[in-house]
């Protein structure tokens, strides 16, 4: 083979290369592939490299040339790579946010897990909220301020933290021109004259169905002072209840106008305020009957 027959020989074999590589990738649709791709073409028993290994049988005025040409298609290639690479990452990462993101137009689930009773329709209730409609409808359209206390079931895992059965305290305020503001001010009251003055409060936005915006409220760990301790869980926070601004359609239900009325409401589990205020490590112990616990309560 003459020199003038090998030159152009080898910058069309790169040049072809180049074009089917091209191709190639465009049809390369996934992560794996492009990196299946990258070692036909760019790998070390690539194809490229394959063409390079033949660079030293020529001679050099000719070797510089397809070198240099070798070279840029190899610069080239591994840019359309990286492009190709940055479009398919951020597919997939589009991919994988629409298979998670929730879809709102399902029901809901249609009740919180509760124990039957053998009465047909009688049903053991899981919280104290229920009892909100009750107290709004007797007094509306009046402002109100009622404490709804009562035992409250659940069926779920009895652990040190919950039991299947305990008490809830419900709170609800309605009224003119009541803001979160008057809901902040009298948890945090609450809070200070409960476990002491001082008390740091953490609202966390949550969700109830019956407030809106709805939040969880933490208090700072009244056995470590915020430091972190086994009963915070090393957070430095203690979770004390649910509470939000009563939800419009809630307001309407219960014979208020919620264009000129608005309220806050919470729920409380007296065990576990009782648990960090004395100390109590299981909530068992409340449902036990140990005359030695209950006396020292
Ligand atoms: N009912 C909720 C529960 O059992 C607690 C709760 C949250 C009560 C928000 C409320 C409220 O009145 O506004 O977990």
């Amino acid at each position: 083979m003459g020199t003038n027959t090998v030159q152009p020989d080898m910058l069309q074999q790169l040049e072809q290369l180049r074009q089917e590589a091209e191709a190639a990738l465009a049809q390369a649709n996934s992560t794996e592939a492009t990196r299946t791709w990258h070692s036909e073409y760019l790998g070390r028993k690539g194809r490229l490299t394959a063409i390079l290994r033949n660079l030293g049988s020529l001679p050099a005025e000719e070797r510089q040339l397809v070198g240099k040409v070798a070279n840029e298609v190899k610069i080239d290639l591994e840019l359309a790579l990286q492009e190709r690479q940055e479009t398919i990452a951020q597919a997939e990462l589009e991919a994988a946010r629409s298979a998670e993101s929730v879809d709102v137009t399902l029901p809901g689930r249609p009740m919180w897990d509760t124990f039957y009773t053998t009465s047909p329709d009688l049903l053991l209730r899981t919280h104290t909220s229920p009892g909100q409609i009750h107290a709004m409808r007797a007094y509306a359209p009046d402002p109100l301020r009622v404490i709804l206390p009562g035992k409250v079931y659940r069926y779920e895992q009895v652990t040190a933290r919950s039991e299947s059965m305990f008490y809830q305290v419900e709170g609800i305020a309605v009224g003119r021109k009541i803001t979160f503001s008057d809901l902040k001010g009298v948890l945090t009251n609450f809070a200070n004259q409960m476990f002491g003055e001082g008390r740091q409060m953490r609202f966390r936005k949550s969700y109830f169905p019956f407030t809106e915006p709805s939040v969880e409220v933490d208090m700072d760990c009244v056995i470590c002072g915020g430091k972190g301790c086994p009963i915070c869980k090393y957070t430095g926070w203690l979770e004390i209840l649910g509470a939000g601004m009563v939800h419009p359609i809630v307001l309407q239900n219960g014979g208020y106008d919620p264009a000129e009325f608005s309220g806050f409401a919470f729920g409380m589990g007296p065990e576990r305020i009782t648990m960090l205020k004395r100390s109590i490590d299981d909530i068992r112990y409340f449902y036990a009957n140990d005359v030695r616990f209950l006396e020292r309560v």
